[in-house]
């Protein structure tokens, strides 16, 4: 057999600098964000994972078609205990990734502290039409800080609205000066928060988005602004002129519930070299199109919540860790319509199977994609086609609002063989 690319992965407290003061956060290896875990479609892969909080915790590798007893995210590590996540990246899985802890019921708080990194799998389009343009990778987060410099936990009403840190990051510093080396860049955004939407223009310069989630698209899609709810990635490519000096920013979003800002955060200021970037792609790769006419069955999810005491609902019930909510057939295809009736954004997650959004209050999804997280937004209604095509086993969805998450949005689903 092939080689294992081994890593090693400890989660550890660790004083580092942010924003200019030295702060405790919760972090993977010692930084924040963690390491940036560069992986190839084909390979084989072990994460050597331990523990070296004085709490429990776990690790998801967030959106990578793992096999649930791999993913594993109902697994308990105690301080000091370690485990391995092993797995073969397949075909096609080249894209953008990130991982964090995924404790049920601590989820906001060791995230919030700082447990995030990100992953980046490459594959015969990153060598071919990808080939020779500079990227870089940007974790975007947020924390809450308190006068002593740890991270503050999530309290009252964060729980229903998503604790939202006044620090926002990215890649860990407060308005970092970056360098895009040519007038044609790639840059793959993270959105690591626990529950802060970013929604970015880079005015000065054109974005071409060029992946979602774990999935290149066919074509550059030319896009003015991008909006990412947490857990969602966009792999972009940013052309301007040589020399330009651009600010990507974070512009209002008013997600349900929450006023939105009253104006544009800078998050970050760039600085396009002198290289004369490679041109435009113009196709990246084939995207099988999922049909609607091929699912065996729709199956209706709908967000829910109740306050006093505050709780938040798949389908009507709270998350049951002994109980399994959904079943689905190997082998086939199913429509998910996802509903909110709420008054607040939820962004639905799902794991180990990937699926293309349909439509959104019937309007048809505008280009192919492979995702593993789609915003819904109040009294929305979204379609996916996910198709469970390998991975049997129990594996979970929930809102990636992670304090949503904690408190009971969440679900499980088995997809069974035969
Ligand atoms: Cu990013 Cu179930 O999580
Ligand atoms: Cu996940
Ligand atoms: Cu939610």
């Amino acid at each position: 057999m092939d080689p294992e690319r081994i890593f090693e992965l400890e989660a550890r407290e660790e004083a580092v600098e942010v924003g200019g003061r030295q702060v405790r956060l919760l972090t993977y290896g010692g930084s924040f964000p963690g390491p940036l875990l560069a992986l190839r479609e084909g390979e084989r892969v072990r994460i050597r994972f331990r523990n070296g909080l004085d709490e429990p915790t776990n690790l998801h590798l967030h959106g990578i078609p793992l096999p649930p007893e791999v993913d594993a995210p109902h697994r308990v590590l105690q301080p000091g205990e370690s485990a391995d996540y092993a797995f073969r990246l397949q075909p096609g899985s080249a894209g953008t990734y990130w991982y964090h802890p995924h404790l049920h019921g601590q989820v906001a708080r060791q995230l919030g502290a700082g447990l995030a990194g990100a992953l980046v799998v490459r594959g015969p389009v990153d060598e071919t039409v990808l080939a020779g343009i500079p990227e870089q990778t940007l974790l975007l987060h947020d924390l809450a800080l308190g006068a002593d410099g740890t991270p503050l936990p999530p309290g009252g009403i964060d729980w229903l609205h998503g604790q939202e840190g006044d620090l926002v990051l990215v890649n860990g510093a407060v308005e970092p000066a970056l360098h895009l080396p040519a007038t044609l860049s790639r840059i793959r955004l993270v959105n690591a928060a626990t529950a802060r939407y970013f929604h970015l223009d880079l005015p000065g310069a054109e974005l071409f988005l060029v992946g979602q989630d774990g999935g290149i698209l066919e074509a550059p899609v030319a896009v003015e602004r991008l909006l990412l709810a947490p857990g969602e990635r966009a792999d972009v490519l940013v052309r301007a002129d040589a020399g330009a000096a651009l600010v990507l920013r974070g512009l209002p979003y008013a997600r349900g519930g929450k006023k939105a800002a009253a104006e544009a955060l800078p998050l970050a200021r760039i600085e396009v070299g002198n290289l004369q970037g490679l041109p435009l792609p113009a196709r990246l790769r084939e995207v099988e199109l999922l049909e609607a006419s091929t699912a065996h069955r729709t199956r209706r999810i709908t967000w829910g919540g109740a306050m006093r005491p505050l709780r938040f609902f798949v389908n009507g019930r709270a998350f049951d860790p002994h109980r399994v909510d959904v079943h689905a057939r190997l082998g086939t295809t199913e429509i998910w319509e996802i509903r909110n009736p709420m008054h607040l954004d939820h962004p639905f997650h799902l794991h180990t199977h990937a699926f293309q959004i349909l439509d959104r209050d019937g309007v048809p999804e505008p280009f192919r994609a492979w995702r593993d997280v789609v915003n819904v937004r109040p009294g929305e209604v979204v379609r996916i086609l996910v198709p469970f095509r390998e991975h049997p086993g129990l594996t979970m969805f929930h809102c990636h609002i992670v304090e949503h998450e904690d408190r009971g949005m969440m679900a499980h689903l088995e997809v069974l063989e035969g």
